[in-house]
């Protein structure tokens, strides 16, 4: 038996998605049956609509969900019907050795970028026709049938619509920070692109005393947002940005956190850093984007640049310390909500962000 789920849909070449009806199996064995509470509307679902990358189509989209479990496949234990959960856009396959090791953030058996269960299905389909949940997650749904692996229990009292952001944005900006960066009290730190990802930066900066924090984005909008997130300066990007930072931070940054995906500006991060300084690229570029660095300036300034996937999140660790802090109110997560919207209003979403608007959309269900 399955079950009709509204849903939107992408189809390979359309910008736009379609809100339609799919069918959602029933959970399987091993996977859990959510329905959904809320789905943020995240930068990598517009890359796909963009065709920014390759991926099976077509797809029902959302990557940032949380919800409540309905039902339970054969031998499930970690949750039970009714619990509250996170879905993980990067379900661990716990059996791999980097699982095994506790870095699940680098797991080799995961199929969740193809879109796909850990047998190799899919549990949705449209009139026939599989579709696949966009990183094993497809949050833009009533309903989505997820690994087990992927619905993380959380606190009751965490609203959904927050929840869902812990999911993708704050996880990634959180774990850029301190697991990635390892970015020290009193230290400072430049975050270029201050949308969802980026404000959740910030948000992670100021609870670990990052000092001074300077917030870059071309929307005055983002950052009057990133100031009252704690951004100490806030500047727009220019051919003098680099001297700017300098001059703040007296001959540059300890950290710099690339948030928007753009080549020109990953290329820029190692000149807005201090010598020993890190730079971290959180924000995705289209595939086949290659970067160019100098690389003798950066070794001999012993500067590095590294990537961050999901902040390394592992997320039956971090999914509930981001929920606790959120309820202990040291992380204002509800603050990063700008837009809550419903499924039909989706597309008008991924317009406004492309003009580079809203912090954060939230589709409640
Ligand atoms: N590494 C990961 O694991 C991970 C996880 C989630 C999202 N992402 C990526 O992070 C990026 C940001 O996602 P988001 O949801 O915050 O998107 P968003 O659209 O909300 O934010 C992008 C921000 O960049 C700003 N911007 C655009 N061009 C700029 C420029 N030239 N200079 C300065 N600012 C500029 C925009 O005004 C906007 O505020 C995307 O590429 C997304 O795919 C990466
Ligand atoms: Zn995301
Ligand atoms: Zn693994």
């Amino acid at each position: 038996m399955s079950r009709s789920s509204r849903a939107a849909v992408h189809r390979h070449g359309s910008q736009d998605l379609d809100v339609t009806v799919v069918d959602v199996a029933d959970p399987a064995p091993g996977t859990v049956l959510v329905r959904m509470g809320a789905s943020g509307v995240c930068g990598s679902d517009r890359h796909v609509l963009d065709g920014d990358w390759t991926l099976p189509s077509p797809t029902v989209m959302g990557h940032e969900g949380a919800g409540t479990v309905e039902a339970i496949g054969d031998g499930v234990t970690d949750v039970a019907v009714g619990d509250h959960v996170i879905l993980s856009w990067f379900y661990p396959c716990r059996r791999c050795t980097a699982c095994l090791s506790g870095k699940s953030y680098v797991c080799t058996g995961s199929r969740s970028e193809e879109c796909l269960l850990p047998d190799g299905s899919s549990p949705l389909t449209l009139d026939g026709e599989r579709v696949f949940p966009y990183l094993t997650v497809g949050s833009m749904s009533e309903y989505a049938v997820v690994p087990e692996a992927g619905a993380i229990r959380i606190p009751d009292e965490v609203p959904f619509d927050v929840a869902s952001l812990i999911g993708c944005s704050v996880a990634t900006g959180f774990g850029a920070v301190v697991n990635d960066a390892g970015v020290e009290a009193g230290t400072s730190a430049v975050v270029v692109g201050t949308g969802g990802v980026g404000l959740s930066i910030i948000l992670a900066l100021r609870l670990v005393g990052a000092n001074p924090i300077i917030a870059v984005d071309l929307s005055e909008d983002k950052l009057a947002a990133a100031r009252e997130f704690g951004a100490t300066h806030t500047l727009v990007p220019s051919d003098g940005l680099a001297e700017e930072i300098a001059a703040i931070t007296q001959g540059g940054a300890a950290y710099a956190f690339e948030a928007i995906g753009r080549v020109q500006t990953i290329e820029s991060l190692p000149s807005l850093l201090a010598p020993g300084g890190k730079a971290v690229i959180v924000g995705l570029p289209p595939e086949d984007s290659p970067v160019s660095i100098d690389a003798l300036a950066l070794a001999e300034s012993g500067k590095s640049l590294i990537g961050s996937n999901y902040g390394s999140t592992v997320p039956g660790r971090d999914f509930p310390r981001l929920a606790a802090l959120y309820l202990a109110g040291r992380l204002p997560v509800d603050r990063l909500i700008s837009h809550r919207i419903g499924l039909d209003d989706v597309n008008e979403a991924f317009d406004a962000m492309r003009r580079g608007e809203r912090a954060r959309s939230v589709i409640v269900f």
